[in-house]
């Protein structure tokens, strides 16, 4: 095959569904040979409004017709305009955010790296402190924020600057680490350096799916206050409605200084990234984070699109009640299946840790067999991850859902 002959051995996903994909449409995918697959993947979070979703790909196509500007750097444009009109009257206008929204390099490790770049600027600290269990992104900055021991070894040189604290999750599930970095910030000879930043996932993706408690995050952003340190959520994953609300953070009614945002911005998969930023702390020079592909119109066009489909229906208690399906279905079919199966999630994205990463593995195998694509995540790749696009019906979430169950089974031996 032309990719094992002349594509770089980094390729990854390939490797976990072998099949050539040639076509797409909502809740599926099919391979070239015409297999039908359906999606508990949704791109890692891209493809919330699902493929080739008529509302968004009609917009595209007109666009593309009428010989609009495709490729505009940072300059103003019609496209963007319109985006930025409707960001701003759908999402942040009714939350009552003021938030000033810069454009980075289209992908979510980008905007991580601009984030980073202006928290450390706006405060003058280098430190910065995430979270054991993290994932920001496969960059210098964004690797060296994100727990995973490969991630940071991948960059062959050492990374400096962060300080990892324990998550609130598994064994820390009960420890204070809001009150363990308070007093480490009260002690000058505790080691700790004032962080410039705090960044976090409410619901850590790649982690495992594992979230933050409400009252966690509240005490998070105390502790930010108390000390001016920035607040930077990482809504990459968890964001644009995957949570049942547009940001993952609105259910602990916390308002972050900064927030990275992309994957299912672009609406339909086409690459955008942003940094949502308090004003007062938009203090970037202009070009200080530059980057060619800032100004992808078809993204705007896109996104602005989604933007309109998610507003024309009751979209995030849809996914709720589609959420809902999923739990009920996993706690009653899947759970029982074995003893050491837990789950956990919210919204359209639940976890099911089976402890076993090799068990995980061949599970996600046999499903892929058998037509349903699903990746793992956390540690050793153990927790199975249903995450669909957000427009799945509710015929084929079930169907998606009894494949996994059969799956289970057959590499259980049951
Ligand atoms: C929470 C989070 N942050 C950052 C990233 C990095 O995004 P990208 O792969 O687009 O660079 C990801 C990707 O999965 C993510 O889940």
């Amino acid at each position: 095959m032309i990719f094992e002959e002349r594509e770089s051995q980094v390729r990854s996903y390939c490797r976990s569904f072998p099949t050539v994909f040639s076509k797409a449409k909502m809740d599926k995918l099919w391979s070239e040979d015409g297999t039908e697959y359906i999606d508990f993947f949704a791109g890692a979070g891209v493809m919330n409004y699902g493929h080739n979703n008529d509302y968004i790909k009609d917009k595209i196509v007109e666009y593309l017709q009428g010989d609009n500007l495709i490729h505009g750097l940072d300059m103003f444009s019609v496209a963007k305009k319109e985006f930025l009109e409707t960001f701003t009257k759908e999402i942040l206008e009714p939350r009552g955010y003021d938030y000033k929204v810069a454009f980075t390099g289209p992908t979510g490790t980008n905007s991580v790296e601009a984030a980073l770049k202006l928290a450390r600027k706006v405060t003058g600290r280098s430190n910065v402190i995430a979270f054991s269990g993290s994932f920001h992104g496969m960059t210098m900055g964004s690797a060296s924020l994100s727990s995973g021991a490969d991630f940071r070894k991948s960059l062959g040189t050492q990374t400096t600057g962060t300080t990892f604290m324990p998550f609130p999750t598994g064994f820390f599930a009960t420890f204070d680490t809001i009150r363990y970095i308070d007093e480490m910030l009260k002690d000058d000879h505790s080691g700790l350096d004032m962080p410039a930043a705090i960044i976090v996932e409410t619901l850590q993706c790649e982690g495992g799916i594992n979230i933050a408690p409400n009252e966690w995050l509240v005490a998070l952003r105390e502790l930010c206050d108390k000390y001016g340190i920035i607040l930077i959520i990482d809504d990459i994953q968890a964001g644009n409605g995957r949570c049942g609300t547009f940001f993952s953070f609105e259910r602990a009614g916390i308002v972050p200084d900064m927030v990275t945002v992309s994957k299912s911005i672009g609406g339909s998969g086409m690459p955008m990234a942003l940094v949502l930023i308090r004003p007062g702390y938009d203090k970037f020079n202009p070009g200080e984070h530059n980057g060619t592909f800032r100004g992808f119109q078809l993204a705007f066009v896109s996104g602005k699109a989604a933007l309109e489909y998610r507003a024309s229906y009751d979209f995030d208690a849809e996914t709720v009640r589609k959420g809902e399906i999923a739990r009920n279905y996993i706690e009653k079919e899947i759970l029982p299946l074995d003893p050491t199966f837990e789950m956990r999630g919210m919204g359209l994205l639940w976890g099911i840790d089976t402890h076993d990463g090799a068990k995980a593995k061949a599970v996600a195998k046999v499903a892929f067999e058998n037509g349903v694509i699903m990746e793992r995540s956390g540690r050793n790749d153990e927790v199975l991850k249903v995450m669909p696009p957000l427009v799945i019906t509710d015929e084929n979430l079930l169907k998606g859902l009894e494949i996994v169950k059969n799956a289970i089974k057959e590499v259980y031996g049951l």
